[in-house]
């Protein structure tokens, strides 16, 4: 059984975000009523417009943001400028959109931000999920919680399945994992439907969240040496932003997404050596420079995404040499733009 795209109401909660906006922009193209809800606050355009002191590119990612804005504008996804912390605010426009299917994205959208701001992490990421939830029971057909591959903690094989124990390290996992439990003890108490997604290492247009491949990029795009935190070896599964979108789309359609979790990934993991290689072939004057590792960044891999494949078709598509250099086209086109323009 399938529910048709076309037409659906659906409400991105933190949907002005990464992975928010390039969703919204392949919901709308596919003909559903989808609705932006965000603060612009975590993140995002107004967190760079009113930071005090030295931020890393901050004129660049003012621009990132604006274009997403202007995306979802020229698409005529409506946003709703909403904090989703405060319950009564949130829970009157979702009253408005009358959702069908809820995605909730919003939060601290990062380990290392997380352990400096557990308070705050808490509040976007838990709080919103809370208001989320309570709004959705009774109200909604199937809610949507993106979660990460943070919940495993330290990988012990190369490869981890949704059956593996989890073991989250630090705020940020420890804190999806709860949020987990959260969206499943509101299936059990209200019979509200589900689908759990656990995402890792994504890259791709429009990223300012400044994960490792954005960072090398940029790094390189301006004359920096390219910094890689241990021996190069750390294996992550790096997932181009197309191939999730792809699965979220499978997982609104697909009856069989209703109550499980999904790893959804690129599904084999690849060094960041390698991705530092791909990088010197296209810029052939970057150093690279090899530095301490984070103590709390969790040994990993592959997330196998068997599950997803045979349950609703998920085709993962883009391996780094196709996802990771159709990003570092659209980087340097950025910046040549940029550059043109001063
Ligand atoms: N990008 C990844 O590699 C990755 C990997 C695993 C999991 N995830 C999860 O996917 C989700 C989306 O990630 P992303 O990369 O798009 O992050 P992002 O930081 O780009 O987007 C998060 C959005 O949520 C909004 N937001 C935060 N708090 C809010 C609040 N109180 N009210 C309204 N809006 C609020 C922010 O303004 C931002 O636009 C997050 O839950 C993240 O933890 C992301």
């Amino acid at each position: 059984m399938t529910f048709p795209i076309a037409n659906r109401r659906i409400a991105l909660i933190g949907g002005a975000g990464f992975i928010g906006h390039h969703l919204a922009l392949k919901l709308k193209e596919l003909g559903a009523d989808v609705h932006v809800i965000d603060s612009l606050q975590v993140n995002n355009l107004y967190a760079f417009g009113r930071a005090q002191g030295d931020i890393v590119n901050r004129d660049l990612y003012i621009d990132i943001t604006s274009e997403r804005l202007d995306l979802l504008r020229n698409a005529r996804v409506p946003l709703h400028l909403q904090d989703a912390r405060e319950y009564h605010a949130l829970t009157s426009v979702l009253k408005d959109i009358k959702p069908e299917v809820v995605v909730q994205l919003a939060a601290v959208a990062h380990a290392g931000k997380s352990n400096k701001d557990p308070y705050s992490t808490f509040d976007h990421s838990l709080r919103t999920l809370e208001n989320a939830l309570d709004y959705s029971r009774g109200n909604v057909e199937h809610f949507i919680f993106f979660s990460s591959s943070m919940v495993y903690g330290n990988f012990m094989d190369d490869s981890v399945s949704e059956e593996t124990s989890c073991e989250p390290l630090g705020i940020y996992g420890a804190l999806k994992f709860a949020g987990e439990k959260m969206v499943i003890a509101y299936n059990q108490v209200f019979g509200l439907p589900y689908t759990i997604i656990r995402p890792s290492a994504l890259y791709g247009e429009r990223c300012v969240s400044r994960r490792v491949g954005q960072i090398f990029i940029e790094n390189a795009i301006q004359g920096s040496d390219v910094v890689v935190h241990g021996d190069g070896s750390d294996r992550l599964d790096f997932t181009y932003i197309g191939d999730l979108v792809d699965g979220i789309v499978k997982t609104v359609e697909r009856k069989e997404a209703r109550n499980q979790i999904f790893n959804m990934t690129y599904g084999s993991a690849r060094s960041i050596s390698e991705m530092a290689q791909i990088i010197e072939t296209h810029f052939p004057d970057v150093t690279v420079q090899y530095k301490e590792k984070d103590a709390l960044m969790p040994e990993r891999g592959t997330l196998n995404v068997d599950k997803a494949k045979k349950l609703i078709g998920y085709e993962p598509k883009w391996p780094l040499e196709k996802g990771y250099v159709r990003y570092i086209e659209w980087y340097k086109q950025k910046f040549g733009r940029a550059s043109k323009q001063n």
